[in-house]
């Protein structure tokens, strides 16, 4: 059913494994429609009671946004690509069923996004985080300036997005980027047995903290809508045509 997403369920726990592993993972509109169509098949199937978010293969959880289309999109098709992006990581972060993320490689850009969407995160030892974008000539547009912010706070969070380069798990524990680093190949069974142990608990009473606890941090959409905003003004710049055509031709960008 499903091309870009692998799926297997046990004792009521999803185990959604983003599958292009030869693109690292690499969100393109595939798999965020197959992302949509899975968060509205989990919250209409009352026998899941959660899951958790991986990456297939054994390097990379997501290597970002899908930067191979990029040089098609302008500034208005930029937007609105960040606006859909954002719309379906909303759709991960209101789950009124936990999904946690356990993150085995690369999380970058809207790997990045995506990992923070999800309630908490776990990470292997060999897992590398970051939102590179700025090395594109472009900035997160999957909520990485809203959520990343409020994640690691806005110095940290300003620091990781203007260096553009990545952290590993260690220091993407220390400044609570992630809740726990394990063996990369224990990752998977801990993650589960942690998901198990939640799922048990109470459902509506899971659903009601995590819209509570969401509640905590909701301003106004401003945010989201600067950055969707942002995201599109950077698609109409000489530098992202520099920057992409340079990671494409696999070079150093040349940047104005
Ligand atoms: N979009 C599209 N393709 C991607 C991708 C992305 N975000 N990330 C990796 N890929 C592709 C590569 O182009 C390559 O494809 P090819 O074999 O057809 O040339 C394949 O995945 C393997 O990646 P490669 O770069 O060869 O692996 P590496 O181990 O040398 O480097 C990374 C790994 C993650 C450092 C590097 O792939 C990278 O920088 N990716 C882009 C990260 C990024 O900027 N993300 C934010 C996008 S907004």
């Amino acid at each position: 059913m499903y091309s870009t997403i692998l799926t297997e369920e046990k004792n009521g726990l999803l185990k959604i494994t983003i599958n292009r592993p030869e693109k690292l993972n690499a969100l393109n509109d595939v798999v965020l429609a197959e992302l949509k169509m899975m968060m509205e098949s989990m919250k209409n199937d009352a026998s899941i009671k959660g899951a958790l978010i991986t990456g297939a293969g054994e390097k990379s959880f997501v290597a970002g946004a899908d930067i191979g289309g990029f040089l098609q999109v302008d500034e208005t098709q930029g937007a609105a690509l960040a606006a859909h992006g954002q719309s379906i990581f909303s759709m991960i972060e209101n789950s009124s069923k936990p999904i946690m993320a356990a993150v085995n490689g690369f999380a970058l850009g809207g790997g990045c996004e995506l990992a923070m969407a999800c309630h908490f995160r776990y990470a292997s030892e060999q897992a590398k985080f970051g939102q590179p974008e700025i090395n594109l000539g472009i900035i997160p547009g999957y909520g990485g300036t809203q959520r990343l912010t409020r994640l690691i706070g806005k110095g940290r969070a300003m620091e990781c997005m203007m260096r553009g380069d990545m952290i590993d798990a260690l220091e993407a524990y220390r400044i609570g980027l992630v809740n726990k680093v394990i063996p990369h190949d224990q990752l998977i069974a801990e993650a589960e047995a942690t998901m198990q142990l939640i799922i048990a608990k109470p459902q509506p009473a899971l659903g009601a903290l995590i819209s509570a606890t969401n509640a905590a941090e909701k301003g106004t959409n401003l945010g989201y809508e600067t950055e969707a905003q942002s995201f599109g003004l950077a698609f109409a710049s000489e530098n992202m045509r520099e920057g992409v055509t340079a990671f494409l031709e696999k070079r150093k960008p040349n940047f104005k």
